[in-house]
């Protein structure tokens, strides 16, 4: 039985392959390269000695889909593919709906014409909008998003929820992520964005590379202790963890299972910027800026329940996830690409 990781090639679906090979699980890919290089499933063979099985295509395309459920003997999903962009779903709001929304919807279709009721789906601490309890609970009520990004992850939470309750022998868990940054230890895999990063880490670790100027701080003027936005990073190895667990508790048949996967513990911007220069010995020039659209001031999970039901916990602290962004973004300028 095997694993389909969508999105495989990705940022944290790469590292989710490696631990799910280490974990002695078969890994089936599908993604279309929209956002990811190949290149990373063959750096995961390295890390690993374990292949994954590729297929290039898209979760829109039902033919794919089948060959894939007919051919492979598929037990679970992890559901990573998907448009992520924050600003650029402002922009392109059919695009990300179309991608996001109508692209699950016929990857969940397939996969129950074909018998296959286990899914991981990776959602967002963006659901919550403006949290209305920090620390922030799953008891916390989802919130009203600021861009259609965040929406498609909301609706796409309530359609797989409907969806479960409609047909209990479905087994859903939403994953809903806090601020996933650095990379595997060996550097082999990392985040690799296109352009210029929206994100705060891949932003300094382009300024410490050299590639760009300065960072520019969003704001210094929050209620928060030094006045800059504050968040919970998590590195992207206990992330891929928290999904090796999230597979076991599918396996109890959960119906449906919500969870924070976050350490509980919120660093500002300039906490970031020090623990990096501590961390790597890069100095990183920064200039305040005006606050950036749609942020919010500040958004840490409790972690109790991830704990608690699914036995995880983050390992790695801020100095790690500094130290491997580095690493990685250092020995791979250019990402991918020669
Ligand atoms: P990523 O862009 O690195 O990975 C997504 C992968 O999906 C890419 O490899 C892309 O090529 C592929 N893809 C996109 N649309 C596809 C389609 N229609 N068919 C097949 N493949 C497709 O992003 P990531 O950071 O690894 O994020 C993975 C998931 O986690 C996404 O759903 C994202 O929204 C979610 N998430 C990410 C963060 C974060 O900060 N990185 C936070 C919360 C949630
Ligand atoms: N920031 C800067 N300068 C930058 C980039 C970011 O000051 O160049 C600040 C932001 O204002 C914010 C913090 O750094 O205070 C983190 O910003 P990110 O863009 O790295 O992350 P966000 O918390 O805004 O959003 C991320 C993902 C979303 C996801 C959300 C919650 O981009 O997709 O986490 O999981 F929904």
């Amino acid at each position: 039985m095997a694993i389909l990781v969508t999105g495989g090639a990705g940022y944290i679906g790469s590292h989710t392959c490696v631990e799910l090979l280490n974990a002695g699980y078969e890994v089936v890919v599908l993604d279309n390269l929209s956002n990811s290089s190949e290149k990373s499933l063959e750096r995961v063979k390295q890390i690993t000695g374990k292949e994954t099985k590729f297929y290039k295509g898209d979760i829109l395309d039902r033919d794919i889909l089948k060959k894939i459920l007919e051919t492979e003997e598929i037990e679970s999903c992890i559901h990573f593919a998907g448009l992520k962009a924050v600003g650029e779903s402002v922009e392109k709001p059919w695009e990300y709906y179309n991608n996001n929304i109508a692209g699950t919807l016929t990857l969940v279709d397939e996969m129950r014409r074909h018998g296959c009721k286990n899914i991981i789906f990776s959602s967002s601490a963006t659901v919550y909008g403006d949290p209305a309890i920090i620390p922030i609970t799953e008891e916390c009520p989802k919130g009203t998003c600021t861009n259609p990004y965040g929406w498609s992850k909301s609706m796409l939470e309530q359609i797989l929820s409907d969806m479960q309750k409609a047909d209990p022998e479905w087994n859903v868990i939403l994953l809903r992520y806090f601020n996933p940054i650095g990379a595997h230890k060996s550097g082999l895999i990392g985040e690799n964005p296109n352009g210029i990063p929206n994100n705060l880490m891949p932003y300094i670790t382009q300024v410490a590379v050299g590639k760009l100027k300065e960072l520019g701080v969003f704001g210094n003027d929050y209620d928060t202790p030094d006045g800059t936005g504050v968040r919970d990073y998590i590195h992207v190895v206990d992330l891929a963890n928290g999904h090796v667990k999230a597979l076991d508790k599918l396996k109890e048949n959960v119906g449906l299972g919500i969870y924070n996967l976050g350490t509980g513990t919120g660093y500002s911007v300039l906490d970031i910027v020090k623990n990096f220069e501590a961390a790597t010995g890069v100095a990183i020039p920064y200039v305040i800026k005006p606050r950036r659209s749609g942020d919010i001031a500040t958004c840490y999970s409790d972690a109790t329940k991830a704990k608690n039901e699914l036995g995880w916990t983050a390992q790695y602290g801020i100095k790690e996830m500094c130290a491997d962004a580095w690493n990685w973004q250092k020995n791979n300028p250019n990402g991918y690409e020669e």
